[in-house]
């Protein structure tokens, strides 16, 4: 099965991703210590700054920026190409938008340029030894492809037997075709870092609550035969929130560099708060948690399981529209019940020198 991580487009996913915007932020600290140690030679070619899995942008220009300081702070005066890059069916319209218009751009700075690929980090995207410094934020949780579909709910936490072995090993799959590629494009000394979704020891990625009500107001929606119950089987949200182990699985346990010559030079853990719910708790407003977290919710998971549905634009819309207000309904009724409160690894990654 096919699968597409991609995001709802025409902006929506910038205004509904402030959980991804904090937990990016946990992130710059590495950020930084890579910009701090990555080599920069007197080459007078532009040095290569790779964003992998950009979506809309909105979330990327104080990261490229930290990265460009970090760099310009070395005395580093090379021209810096940044290259966005997400898979094709990207948003890419609104991605260059805000980095051309948003005052926060890093684009304003002198010295400066901005790109943008449309290719899976799955594969090889760079030339060989071209890139300095990269950065994933919230991305690689996203699959390549659904080995099978997970029955009896959306969200790939929930499978269990054949189907979670087969989501394992394609998300080892993929992690290992993401390293191997990047160990391909970085500069020998090199750093990437990587912000992924994440799973505790336990495989719970903190969104349960979340997609178990999203899960049930799809089988409301079969119910009142808006969704055939055939479409409703073929759904599932290509994610895998990888633990801790997962993710170190390829690298050597004592540090030392692995055979696609990289090393996890950091690699962190953090809970994160959940920004919808501690706004209700200030305002005591659930109808505007539900539709904020909602919101959310739709903006990541609408094109995996909408979009794909054989049916015309229109229908594919009026059947989002009564899915998701069926997910605000149940949220606005408990808010509490459904704090999500995501996990997230921090992973810096070096090339051997
Ligand atoms: C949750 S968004 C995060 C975007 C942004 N980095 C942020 O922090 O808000 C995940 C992004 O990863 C992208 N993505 C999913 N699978 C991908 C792949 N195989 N290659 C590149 N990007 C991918 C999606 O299209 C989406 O734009």
């Amino acid at each position: 099965m096919s699968a597409t991580g991609e995001m709802a487009g025409h902006g929506y996913y910038d205004h509904h991703s402030l959980a991804q915007h904090s937990a990016g932020s946990f992130g710059f600290p590495l950020l930084e210590r890579a910009a701090a140690a990555v080599p920069l030679d007197d080459a007078t070619g532009a040095l290569v700054i790779a964003d992998l899995g950009a979506a809309g942008g909105a979330n990327e220009l104080e990261p490229m920026r930290l990265a460009i300081d970090g760099l310009r702070g070395r005395g580093c005066e090379r021209a810096v190409s940044v290259v966005h890059t997400d898979i094709p069916s990207n948003d890419f319209s609104t991605l260059f938008e805000n980095v051309e218009g948003s005052p926060d751009s890093y684009l304003h700075q002198p010295g400066v340029f901005a790109f943008a690929a449309g290719r899976s980090f799955y594969e090889r995207i760079f030339p060989g030894a071209s890139v300095t410094l990269g950065w994933s934020g919230i991305a690689v949780h996203w699959l390549s492809r659904v080995p099978e579909p997970v029955p009896d709910h959306v969200y790939c936490a929930f499978a269990t037997g054949d189907a979670r072995a087969a989501l394992a090993r394609q998300s080892a799959e993929d992690w290992r075709g993401f390293l191997t590629a990047r160990a391909a494009e970085l500069v020998p000394g090199g750093q990437v870092v990587v912000v992924g979704g994440a799973a505790s020891d336990d495989g719970t990625s903190g969104a349960e609550a979340l997609m178990d009500a999203l899960d049930a107001s799809l089988r409301d929606a079969v119910a009142a035969k808006r969704l055939a119950a055939d479409e409703y089987a073929a759904m599932t949200i290509p994610t895998w929130n990888r633990t801790a182990a997962e993710f170190a699985a390829p690298f050597a346990p004592d540090g030392s560099t692995t055979a696609a010559g990289l090393t996890l030079v950091e690699q962190g853990f953090q809970v994160l708060d959940d920004p919808y719910l501690a706004a209700y708790r200030e305002s005591g407003d659930a109808d505007a948690f539900a539709t904020a977290a909602s919101g959310f919710l739709r903006a990541f998971t609408e094109p995996s399981l909408i979009e794909p549905l054989d049916r015309p634009q229109p229908e594919r819309t009026a059947i989002a529209d009564v899915v998701y207000a069926g997910v605000r309904a149940r949220l606005a009724a408990d808010p509490a019940r459904f704090e999500t409160r995501w996990r997230v690894a921090l992973l810096r990654i070096a090339r051997s020198a």
